[in-house]
């Protein structure tokens, strides 16, 4: 293809892409598709001669755009959302066209140093204090494991590194039962065992047990057992809890530990003054993630991980061979040290687009709006004398169930929940999906997608109601 015709089909994919998320809200939201079904329309083997670009995309948006989920459908309620904007989205096609790659300083300086300053904007905007410094990382995921690898660095005086992990005892990590599983990845990845995972119990509000953390580690101690690190939630998956992270801090600074914060999805409210109470205690945090790729309209992928000792993860990860060298290394910063990958996007060009076309005031109203609309679910939940709220909202999402009259055995009642989350997502006007709370299957509810307005909310309410009461 040469440029010009470049040129053409891509002002012809704009006018698409304008269109697909205007339109976006008329698809089913959950792709209606059989698994293999995709994959049967595509050639089993490629084609020895290049196609027409049109014929290229009339094949994308007859074979492969029906057998999408729409994640940025307004009607998408299910897992957290991963959420985009028209401005994410032109900063991004910039990227892609660039085609950088930003693993040395030299390699990107504006996109190195763009990343350097737009980790403090958020920083800033997200309220935390001053002297975290950020990165941007592929997924929250990433980041909870260069956490445990840092932790394990330390905690180990960077023996592992050097000489494996057989040459050391026994190490710990703890973290509560709600935490999200990328944590016990990373302690697999880690090569530390999942048995070296502790799940603390929580309370009644599914928050880490303080006391029940304090005997554990005080457990492994007297067993020769060294705690590494600390896994605290603000905001896990399930049911959005929050640990308590002033407490936690402490026993973690009485113990030498390090203390990771995984706010990958309510780290985005915390652009509201009113919602920082999440992260009282942050003085004693050695990291923290949060995932603007989740809820700040920023395009996956965009993980916002802040450490407070830029030079202890360095040295965990940095390995310097001859032809990555670079003349200005003391002035400069290479964040392929600072990450798993060596290879980077220019991820930092989409929050700059973002944070600049709403600004801050805009982009605090959307997510205000989406935990306003949520408590307003929470209020018709509470009113639907044939619905139970099932975990308290917390920021934008609550969890509920369907209890008819004249039904109580639990069973029955998971079976029926069940029954009603597959009628939802099969009829396509909205998505939503499941979790346990204390054993009982329910229905996760959460709000924030860009494109949301209250009235969605409200039909996707009364579409529950509907197709629950012909459920049963
Ligand atoms: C609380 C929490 N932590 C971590 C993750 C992992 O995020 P990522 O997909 O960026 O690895 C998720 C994903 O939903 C999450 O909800």
């Amino acid at each position: 293809m040469d440029i010009e015709e470049f040129r053409k089909h891509g002002h012809t994919m704009v006018d698409w892409m304008a269109d697909y998320l205007k339109n976006v809200e008329d698809l089913p939201v959950r792709a209606p598709v059989a698994p293999g079904e995709t994959a049967a329309k595509l050639p089993s083997s490629p084609p020895v001669e290049g196609e027409p670009m049109e014929t290229i995309f009339e094949d994308f948006k007859r074979d492969i755009v029906p057998g999408m989920t729409h994640w940025q459908s307004p009607n998408f309620f299910a897992y957290f959302t991963a959420n985009s904007s028209p401005p994410s989205v032109l900063a991004e096609m910039l990227t892609a066209t660039m085609g950088a790659q930003c693993m040395l300083w030299q390699t990107s300086p504006a996109a190195t140093e763009m990343e350097t300053v737009m980790m403090d904007w958020l920083r800033q905007m997200t309220g935390l204090p001053e002297g975290f410094h950020g990165v941007i990382q592929d997924s929250a995921s990433s980041a909870i494991l260069c956490a445990i690898l840092t932790a394990r660095e330390k905690a180990t005086d960077w023996q592992v590194n050097a000489d494996g992990l057989d040459t050391v005892g026994k190490l710990a990590v703890y973290t509560s039962q709600e935490t999200h599983s990328s944590t016990e990845k990373g302690v697999k990845i880690a090569g530390l065992g999942v048995n070296a995972l502790r799940k603390i119990s929580t309370d009644d509000a599914f928050a880490m047990d303080v006391e029940a953390l304090t005997r554990a580690i005080e457990k492994d101690l007297a067993d020769g057992i060294k705690p590494a690190c600390v896994v605290v939630s603000v905001g896990a998956t399930g049911v959005g809890a929050v640990d308590p992270l002033r407490a936690i801090g402490e026993v973690c600074q009485r113990h030498g530990i390090f203390l990771h914060v995984d706010a990958a999805w309510a780290g985005s409210a915390l652009i509201l003054p009113e919602e920082r109470w999440m992260i009282d205690g942050i003085e004693y945090a050695d990291s923290l993630v949060f995932n603007p790729h989740k809820w700040l309209f920023t395009n996956f992928d965009c993980s916002a991980h802040f450490v407070r000792d830029p030079d202890s993860l360095v040295r965990t990860l940095a390995i310097l061979p001859e032809y990555l060298k670079s003349r200005e290394a003391d002035r400069i910063i290479n964040y392929m040290d600072w990450s798993v990958p060596l290879g980077r996007r220019f991820r930092a060009l989409k929050l700059w687009f973002v944070i600049r076309s709403y600004g801050v005031g805009k982009l605090q109203a959307m997510v205000r709006n989406h935990i306003a609309w949520t408590r307003e679910l929470e209020g018709w939940i509470a009113e639907a004398p044939d619905f139970e709220l099932t975990s308290a909202r917390r920021l934008s999402l609550l969890s509920f169930r369907y209890v008819p009259p004249g039904i109580s055995d639990e069973t029955e009642l998971d079976a029926l929940n069940e029954k009603l989350l597959h009628a939802l997502n099969d009829d396509g006007r909205v998505y939503l999906t499941q979790t346990k709370v204390r054993g009982k299957y329910v229905i996760r509810f959460t709000i924030g997608q860009t494109y949301t307005t209250q009235t969605h909310v409200r039909n996707a309410w009364n579409l529950i109601c509907e197709t629950a009461r012909n459920t049963a």
